[in-house]
């Protein structure tokens, strides 16, 4: 077992899954905003710490993806973030893509940015205790989209991100994402979902990635959410499954998906499905950013001083999602 191999099984050990916490600014401002919080610097800190703290946190997450400004903060007590992390056993990341713009050639779709001086940004996130990294790419779905540059120029990205990361000695996230938005059908999703992702590991593969060291953040397959024909949790779970199946190489130790717009328990209750008839040897697991915050960051704006309530809403969600990593989550569960 390589130091990468390991590093990707502990993140994801034990029904363990990340804890998407690596909004950009302009992200944490928009969901701050849309509970009535202000968005500055010491709120921002002070929602990240009441999770990063919580006893679910020792728990059920095994990696937390920070951004640039949250690794570089101390909590309240003068702690660093990352000393706060390692004490709960939980693996720091970083993102490291600086964000999806237009795509020249094909201003509809879009390229994530952030390759030119990487290497230096890397070599410094290590020294700061990161030990994996995240890159998002993001993918329009439609009948003619995304199209063949936006799938090759992102899958190229993405393997020059995945090189560059584990060069610097830490396991690269690789994450394309197909959206959810738009009335397309689930079949459509399959079919672009599968094409995608079979390019990034083409292209992992021609840029010498060792893939026993990667984690894949995929979505998973669903209908578009202004689809008149939405297909059942069970639909969505075993096409999921056929299509990891049929696209990922078997040497890739774990997939972690992320939740994409879905509401948390929906994004539960299809990881727990998945689960179910998970018949690879990949370990299915969470990043989750909304569907690990959403409740918690409601309550917490109702009164910013109640962190005990805000860490009780957090760790169900977290219990909740790492039992689905198990396929041993039930509904019923929910309300206990
Ligand atoms: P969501 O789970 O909210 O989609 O966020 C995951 C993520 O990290 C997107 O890049």
């Amino acid at each position: 077992m390589t130091e990468l191999n390991k590093i990707a099984h502990k993140i994801l050990e034990n029904g363990k899954g990340i804890l998407a916490a690596d909004e950009s600014t302009a992200t944490m401002t928009k969901r701050l905003e849309s509970v009535n919080v202000e968005s500055n610097v010491e709120n921002r800190i002070l929602f990240r710490e009441s999770l990063f703290s919580s006893k679910g946190m020792s728990k059920f997450i095994g990696g937390v993806i920070l951004y640039d400004e949250t690794i570089k903060q101390k909590t309240s007590d003068g702690k660093k973030v990352t000393e706060l992390l390692a004490e709960m056993g939980s693996i720091p990341g970083i993102k490291v893509d600086t964000g999806a713009k237009q795509l020249a050639g094909s201003l509809d779709e879009k390229i994530t940015e952030g390759l030119d001086g990487l290497r230096e940004r890397l070599k410094e996130y290590s020294k700061l205790g990161a030990k994996f990294t995240k890159w998002r790419g993001v993918y329009n779905i439609s009948e003619k989209y995304p199209s063949k540059l936006s799938i090759n120029s992102n899958a190229h990205a993405l393997a020059r991100y995945a090189a560059l990361v584990q060069e610097c000695k830490m396991v690269p996230i690789v994450e394309p994402e197909v959206l959810m938005d738009g009335d397309h059908s689930a079949k459509n999703c399959f079919i672009k979902t599968s094409e995608v992702i079979k390019k990034c590991f083409d292209e992992l593969r021609l840029h010498n990635v060792d893939l026993t060291g990667v984690i894949l953040k995929p979505n998973m397959i669903l209908a578009g959410n202004n689809s008149k024909n939405q297909i059942s949790n069970e639909e969505t779970a075993k096409l999921t499954v056929k299509c990891l199946k049929e696209s990922v190489p078997v040497e890739v130790p774990g997939i972690a998906f992320l939740s994409g717009g879905q509401t948390e328990v929906q994004a539960t209750e299809n990881l727990n499905l998945i689960n179910k008839y998970n018949d690879t040897n990949f370990v299915m697991s969470y990043s989750y950013g909304r569907a690990l915050q959403q409740s918690a960051l409601k309550h917490w704006a109702k009164n910013t001083k109640d962190i005990n309530g805000t860490q009780a809403v957090f760790d169900h969600r977290a219990r909740m999602c790492s039992l689905a990593a198990q396929g041993k989550w039930a509904s019923e569960l929910e309300n206990k």
